[in-house]
């Protein structure tokens, strides 16, 4: 007779068939799925039976507290500052998290931004940050503390001792197409968020073809899921619903986002990016208790761009470094006068991971200056032959297949067709 509390068949039959799962139950199953008492086939079917059927809030909450239980939980309260934090639920040329990390510390609240690497089309904050010379992801425990002590901003990997039940979760949702399920989304981002010890998080939930949801109404409880779970574990934590039907900026990709952020950080850059990182900012320094704080002006003054250059000093990187460039592009040209009406997020994300800007499998290396750089954005009008896109990669044979993502990426209609769509698209706290 197994010495095991439960049997993982009889808790995927009660999810098959609808029912609910007792606290007793979702901790056995996070903790044996974790030590390996429960086999990847066994998690798998649970997954897709939660993926069908759903959780009930208290299922989901309680799904988070085991997975946080499963490892370490930071706590900067030594820091004597308020902590705030930002996650986006992943998006084309999100490059967001650059600016923002440096712009908000400004104000003398800290940062502590845990990121990952990408997988798939969506890009990855660590990838970018790596196209610069120097630079490195890792940090001890004691270092991330120094550094927001010192800076006030870090952007480095989350550790391994950090939710370990979800590095395993995650890579098996990844292999059988249960990465969707928004019970399993919220608890996996929400467990790190909560581990990770920040007081305050604001949540960007992308919402269109770039993303996870493609829908508003999915996207839309995804965001109250993760808002309540937040608050329940007492974290000042409010979402921002964004379009993610185009990418944001005017670059996909890894160095070439890094400059954008650095543009931004100038007090220039793409305007949706701007507004973006400028309302992000707003929300996290009121989260953290700072509503009056001025970020724009902190963007056109360079003090953030101060911060920002201790803060890649600090993790051995150099800010005045030239950026890694691609060998090879290839131009496409608009086919026809008209208003750009859609650039389409996942071409041009598929299309930026095709030419090497993301990686397959996780042991993949990245190219650091692959990547799609457009020149027009929707709304903008243009004439034929004019280029709408430059391709970069160090690999020319990668065209091929960066092209075909983009075979129906663009729409341009008559004059006078639709304005482009807005940015922010809802606020849930
Ligand atoms: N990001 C995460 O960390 N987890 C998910 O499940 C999806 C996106």
């Amino acid at each position: 007779m197994s010495a095991e509390k439960f049997d993982a068949v009889d808790i995927i039959g009660i999810k098959r068939d609808r029912g609910v799962l007792s606290p007793e139950q979702i901790d056995w199953t996070i903790d044996a799925y974790t030590r390996g008492a429960i086999a990847d086939e066994q998690m798998a079917a649970l997954n897709m039976a939660i993926l069908l059927n759903g959780m009930t809030r208290s299922e989901i909450s309680r799904w988070t507290a085991a997975m946080i239980a499963s490892g370490e939980r930071m706590d900067f309260s030594s820091l004597g500052k308020p902590t705030t934090d930002k996650h986006s639920t992943g998006g084309v040329g999100d490059k967001i998290t650059l600016p923002l990390a440096p712009l908000v510390a400004v104000f003398g609240v800290a940062v502590p931004q845990l990121s990952g690497r990408g997988l798939g089309h969506t890009g990855g904050t660590l990838d970018k940050l790596e196209a610069i010379p120097g630079w490195r992801a890792d940090l001890s425990n004691e270092d991330l503390m120094k550094q927001l002590a010192d800076v006030g901003a870090v952007i480095c990997a989350a550790g391994a001792g950090l939710v370990p039940a979800d590095k395993k979760l995650y890579a098996l949702r990844d292999v059988t197409g249960t990465v969707e399920a928004i019970p399993l989304i919220a608890s996996s981002i929400m467990s790190k968020k909560i581990a990770e010890g920040t007081g305050s998080l604001i949540l960007d939930v992308k919402v269109g073809s770039g993303a996870f949801m493609k829908d508003e109404e999915n996207a839309r409880e995804l965001a109250e899921t993760m808002v309540a779970l937040g608050k329940d574990a007492g974290v000042n934590t409010v979402a921002l619903l964004t379009n993610m039907a185009t990418p944001l900026g005017l670059t996909a990709g890894n160095a070439i986002e890094v400059q954008e952020s650095v543009d931004v950080l100038a007090g220039g850059g793409p305007e949706d990016v701007v507004e973006l990182t400028v309302r992000l900012a707003e929300e996290m320094l009121a989260a953290a208790g700072l509503p009056d704080a001025d970020p724009a002006a902190a963007l056109k003054d360079g003090r953030a761009m101060d911060v920002w250059k201790r803060m890649i000093s600090a993790q051995g990187g150099d800010p005045d470094a030239a950026l890694p460039q691609a060998r090879e592009s290839e131009t496409i040209y608009a086919p026809a006068d008209g208003v750009l009406l859609e650039l389409d997020a996942l071409s041009v994300g598929v299309a930026a991971w095709r030419l090497g800007a993301g990686r397959a499998r996780k042991e993949d290396a990245v190219q650091a200056g692959a990547g799609v750089r457009m020149h027009a954005k929707p709304g903008a009008q243009v004439r034929a032959g004019q280029p709408l896109m430059t391709l970069l990669t160090d690999t020319p044979e990668k065209f091929e297949r960066a092209k075909e993502a983009l075979e129906n990426a663009v729409v341009i209609g008559p004059e006078g067709s639709r304005p482009a769509q807005k940015l922010i698209i809802d606020r849930i706290s």
